[in-house]
């Protein structure tokens, strides 16, 4: 299995670097993009350069969360097999590029996302939206709940957190379909963050709501993004909840088909990232969570968080690399 690093089970710790590569080669091939109003580029520049720096780390990987089905993405699909092919068995997460709108407009908080664990340690969610209730660390089990109305979750959190409603931010995706959501927010007296895209790090806002300013994050996004905000929880702490919401019966029968009958089921954070798990992400544009790639002379800076759940360290990683050009073609 995959464990064997001095003190302890679970991944191998070495991989903490490795996964920093792999997402860092992302987030170089995506920033070459900001801006340039394509978004489909930019997410195949770093599906590409991902698919190309995960081909070196030594593991046998498989993907569970990827770029779609076997027949509709061509390259990191589910079912992929990654790595060198030596090395622990691990199942991969990916999102090379969170936040495709974001990167083209060079918006903030546009990240590259990949998440690692022990075979089997990541929920293989479908490619539709899931119903997502988090909160950071410190909390009671079960203080938010998705079977729970706004106002009810609302309210139980700022007691918690010995505060009036007043001081309460949700953070939330700026949709449509998010309107009741928004007015019973709002109802019930707490303020809202409204983001245009990039659920996993309105997740993790929440872990740090003095620095952030986010206390819980509500509403739809996409269910690959769910597992990896759990996955990045599960490494911070914190919790989160997230149901599936079938559009119609074929997405009902491709979650069947992932092996998840029950389509009303609740996950929670352990449903979600079940194991010893490594996240790591690295900023494209700047943001509140990280910051982007920065190229100047021949070089390029970037900025990745990298967390294992093992130790619940997080570690922040600025790397500089020479002859960016050299080292990673466009
Ligand atoms: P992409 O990078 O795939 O565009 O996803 C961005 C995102 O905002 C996610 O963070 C979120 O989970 C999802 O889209 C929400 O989907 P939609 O844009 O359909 O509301």
């Amino acid at each position: 299995m995959a464990n064997a690093s001095a003190g302890g089970t679970g991944l191998d710790r070495v991989l903490v670097l490795e996964v920093a590569r792999v997402t860092e080669a992302a987030a170089i091939a995506a920033a070459r993009l900001r801006g340039r109003g394509n978004e489909k580029a930019a997410d195949k520049a770093a599906v590409d350069a991902m698919r190309r720096e995960l081909a070196r780390v030594s593991i046998k990987g498989r993907v569970v969360i990827g770029e779609g089905e076997m027949d509709e993405a061509p390259m990191l699909y589910i079912g992929e097999e990654v790595g060198t092919g030596e090395g622990p068995e691990v199942d991969i997460a990916v999102d090379p590029l969170e936040g495709t709108t974001i990167c083209a407009k060079a918006m903030p908080n546009a990240l590259a996302v990949l998440a690692i664990s022990e075979r089997g340690g990541l929920l293989h969610a479908p490619d539709m939206y899931m119903d997502k209730i988090a909160v950071g660390p410190g909390y009671p089990p079960g203080i938010v709940d998705l079977d729970r109305s706004p106002a009810d979750n609302l309210k139980a959190l700022a007691e918690a957190k010995g505060v009036p409603i007043g001081q309460i931010t949700a953070c939330i995706l700026d949709r449509a379909r998010h309107a009741e959501l928004i007015k019973a927010v709002r109802g019930a007296g707490a303020a809202i963050r409204l983001i245009p895209d990039g659920d996993i790090a309105g997740v993790i806002w929440t872990t740090d709501p003095r620095e952030t300013g986010i206390d819980i994050y509500m509403g739809s996004g996409g269910a690959p993004e769910g597992v990896l905000a759990a996955a990045a929880l599960r490494c911070i702490g914190g919790q989160i909840q997230g149901r599936l919401l079938a559009a119609n019966a074929e997405e009902r029968d491709r979650a069947a088909s992932m092996g998840i009958t029950d389509i009303n089921r609740k996950f929670l954070l352990e449903d979600m990232a079940s194991s010893d798990v490594i996240f790591a992400a690295t900023g494209v544009t700047d943001g509140s969570l990280l910051d982007g790639v920065h190229f100047h002379d021949s070089a390029a800076e970037t900025e990745t968080v990298v967390m294992r759940s093992l130790t619940r360290t997080v570690r922040r990683i600025r790397t500089t690399v020479q002859d960016v050009a050299t080292r990673f073609p466009a």
